[in-house]
């Protein structure tokens, strides 16, 4: 073991600096190390090994002396957690540099036991992206590789659904962000289609949304996709400069091209991001919902570029206990009736029921210039309603453009409490299934949120159904003993789970927690959604909703009712 130490630390101690392949790697005063790529080098990836737990190192990619782009890296100093490529495509011809810094700066640390392993960097034509993870879900969507969160610019175009994604290729915790491409035809086969949107000078990109500009409005010509996303710059000073961005596609949303004139709006708020514009036909113009801070602004434009302020939503109203995020305004029917009313959805982090990420809505009216709620005693002294119950259920939008007047929504399914720890490496989080929103009556006679799965799932096969008559306890559970327990108590009129015994709970002391949901409606059935990390359960098709992640050691895919 000491020697092998030993062999690690002088191999990174060399004066590497010959060509190897087309790889040179040169050391520079003040620890520094330049590695080199030729411009004739043809491989296809740098791989870069990583250690989750180091801090970031800043790498510098130039081409032909031109800056590309920073990128952070957690390099890998101790051990090798896994590898991550760099696409070499995007430089063909060009002289890389790849420039960092090679000691890991721990305060208490430092000298060359912390020097980053340069020895493992290295050229390659094969990048493993073979599932290597036991939990990884099957017919819910997961980046191959690397970190994602938020879903992104989703709409729906021609007989396929577009979701972007928050994505860091470099890694698989936050950081780096990009949006990254997938596309589907059946909401349950995904396919993955690389980046969309990487970093540029105005910043790392964040959340956004994607219309469809079907008369051409913004000038990129008519059926343009585009994209509407914020521009995020962390400053040496630790501020974070937020401000909105457009990016146009002519091919249906496969290449995007960045607007030149960016950004097309700003706020002297540092909370100001996840624009969601769509066209509001009764005004006759694009209105645009962005979270600011712990409000949310509305506005409106007749070409996604010049926006004008409507109004301001939200002071006094629902829960406050975090940042307002990954709103979504959209009008949706009463189920059974011929009413509409508009709904207002607003991710919260912290501050959900259980701790963490959750999604709160509003009902009301909006008449294109102002949302106003219809009973602003249900969002009173920090009451909120919530749209999902468990735990893992975040930065919910809709997809736009979805055919039948359909709003269909998915959820980010994970919670910024722990999403960064848990026990998977090659890739972290996934996508909750589709869910149709919609409003019912309450026994009380107000109106509610629904989530129904989509009806693309309708005849797959994914679903446990269970009918119910009166109070009723249901097991999921696998051959180790491990189990997910949902408990319909019509006496409480509650629906809850809990996931104590469902397997690893211990990577974070805020995952252990039992979610419960208020009921407005007696329940008559469940479909209960099971996949290898996580158990989404609706009630009476969604009248009730809880989504929560579990690590077993296999599935829990038995099912006893009691
Ligand atoms: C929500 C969020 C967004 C932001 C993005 C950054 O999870 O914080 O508000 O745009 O993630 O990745």
């Amino acid at each position: 073991m000491k020697l092998k130490k030993l062999f690690v630390l002088a191999l990174a101690m060399l004066p590497v600096s010959m060509w190897a392949q087309g790889l040179k790697i040169e050391r520079l005063a003040g620890d520094y190390v330049n590695i080199r790529v030729s411009a004739n080098e043809q491989s296809k990836y740098l791989l870069l090994p990583v250690e989750e737990k180091m801090p970031e190192s800043q790498i510098s990619i130039i081409a032909n002396n031109d800056l590309v782009r920073n990128i952070n890296v957690k390099l890998a100093v101790n051990r090798v957690d896994y590898f991550v490529p760099i696409l070499l495509d995007e430089f063909r011809g060009k002289n890389v540099e790849f420039l960092t810094h090679m000691s890991i700066d721990h305060s208490n640390r430092g000298g060359v036991g912390s020097e980053v392993r340069i020895s493992e960097i290295r050229l390659t034509n094969d990048f493993d992206m073979t599932n290597k993870e036991k939990y990884r879900p099957t017919y819910h969507h997961t980046p191959t590789y690397g970190w994602m969160n938020d879903p992104n610019g989703m709409f729906y175009l021609d007989g396929v659904w577009h979701l972007f994604y928050q994505y860091n290729p470099y890694g698989s915790m936050w950081g780096n962000m990009n949006w990254a491409h997938a596309t589907s035809t059946d909401l349950i086969h995904w396919e993955q289609q690389g980046v969309a949107l990487a970093p540029d000078a105005n910043g790392t990109i964040f959340s956004g949304s994607c219309v469809v500009d079907k008369d051409g409005t913004a000038g990129f010509g008519k059926n343009a996709v585009i994209a509407m996303y914020t521009s995020c710059i962390q400053t040496p000073h630790g501020h974070d400069l937020q401000t909105q961005s457009l990016a146009y596609s002519l091919d249906g949303g496969k290449t995007f091209k960045k607007y030149d004139n960016n950004p097309v709006l700003t706020a002297d708020i540092a909370d100001f991001r996840d624009p969601n514009p769509f066209w509001n036909e009764a005004v006759g113009k694009w209105n645009l919902i962005m979270a600011s801070g712990q409000e949310m602004r509305l506005y409106s434009s007749p070409n996604l570029k010049d926006w004008s302020e409507e109004s301001r939503f939200g002071q006094g109203l629902g829960c406050h206990k975090g940042v307002w995020e990954c709103p979504d305004l959209m009008k949706l029917k009463v189920k059974g009736t011929n009413e509409e009313k508009w709904v207002l959805i607003c991710n919260i982090n912290p501050g959900g029921p259980f701790g963490g990420s959750a999604t709160q809505y509003f009902i009301g009216d909006f008449d294109g210039h102002k949302f106003t709620v219809d009973d602003a005693s249900r969002y009173s002294d920090g009451k909120a309603l919530w749209q999902d119950y468990g735990m893992d259920h975040y930065a919910t939008v809709s997809f736009y453009n979805a055919p039948d007047g359909r709003h269909p929504m998915m959820a980010w399914m994970s919670n910024w409490e722990y999403a960064n720890s848990i026990p998977t490496l090659q890739y972290r989080s996934a996508n909750s299934i589709a869910r149709d929103p919609f409003l019912y009556k309450g026994n009380d006679g107000q109106l509610y949120l629904g989530s129904q799965p989509s009806p693309e799932y309708d005849n797959a096969g994914l679903d446990k159904v269970v009918k119910l008559k009166g109070s009723k306890t249901i097991t999921l559970s696998n051959a180790q003993g491990e189990e997910a327990v949902i408990v319909y108590d019509e006496k409480a009129m509650t629906l809850s789970f809990d996931r104590s015994k469902s397997g690893e709970v211990g990577f974070s002391k805020n995952f252990d927690v039992k979610t419960v949901a208020p009921l407005h409606k007696k329940l008559t059935s469940l479909r209960i959604f099971v996949d290898n990390s996580s158990v989404e359960v609706f009630g009476n098709d969604g009248e009730a909703v809880l989504t929560n992640l579990v690590y077993p050691k296999s599935p829990l895919t038995d099912m006893k009712v009691k």
